[in-house]
């Protein structure tokens, strides 16, 4: 929230410094070119800064891993059950995927720490689960992961 809560605040600020430059243009027009309050929104506005930190955009970039056995699609299984509207599901909810007996009494709630703790380490939070993957072991990757399954609803 606090990431995307910034351009606008920058934009805010960008459109106040336009209007004030108009205003003060018959006095002042020389100074308002280099005037640094007015320049510096400008560049916070840049796309590529911006894509660089979006961590939604580097989650969805992420999902690669999980792609090959998940899908997003709601009802559509692959070697995994589909992650759509995972957030804030209870575990093993899917009626129509077959999980392993581990899962089916994990009895877990897929909150961010949840889903954070199992991307860490499958194995290490639903023993004898089987989901073949080693871990995400950067804790801004899963971060930013779970903030692409969010949007997945
Ligand atoms: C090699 C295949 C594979 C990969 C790669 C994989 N998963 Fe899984 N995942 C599974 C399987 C299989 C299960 C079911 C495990 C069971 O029933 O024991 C599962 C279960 C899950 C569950 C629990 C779903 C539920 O309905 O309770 C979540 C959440 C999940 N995976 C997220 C991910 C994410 C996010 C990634 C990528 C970082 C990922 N998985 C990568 C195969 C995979």
């Amino acid at each position: 929230m606090k990431r995307i809560f910034i351009p606008l605040f920058a934009l805010t600020f960008a459109l106040a410094a336009c209007g004030k430059s108009a205003d003060d243009a018959p006095t002042s027009s020389s100074t308002t070119q280099t005037d640094p309050v007015a320049a510096a929104p400008a560049q916070a506005l840049k796309p590529a800064a911006a894509a660089a930190t979006d961590p939604v955009a580097h989650g969805k970039t992420l999902f690669a891993r999980c792609a090959s056995c998940h899908s997003i699609a709601p009802g559509k299984n692959g070697i995994g059950p589909s992650l759509h509207a995972i957030t804030g599901k209870a575990s093993a909810s899917l009626a129509d995927f077959a999980y392993s007996p581990a899962m089916q009494s994990a009895n877990l709630t897929w909150d961010d720490a949840t889903l954070s703790a199992y991307l860490e380490n499958p194995q290490g939070l639903v023993k004898g689960n089987r989901m073949a993957f080693a871990g995400l072991k950067n804790p801004q990757d899963r971060a930013d992961l779970i903030a692409y399954l969010h949007t997945l609803q």
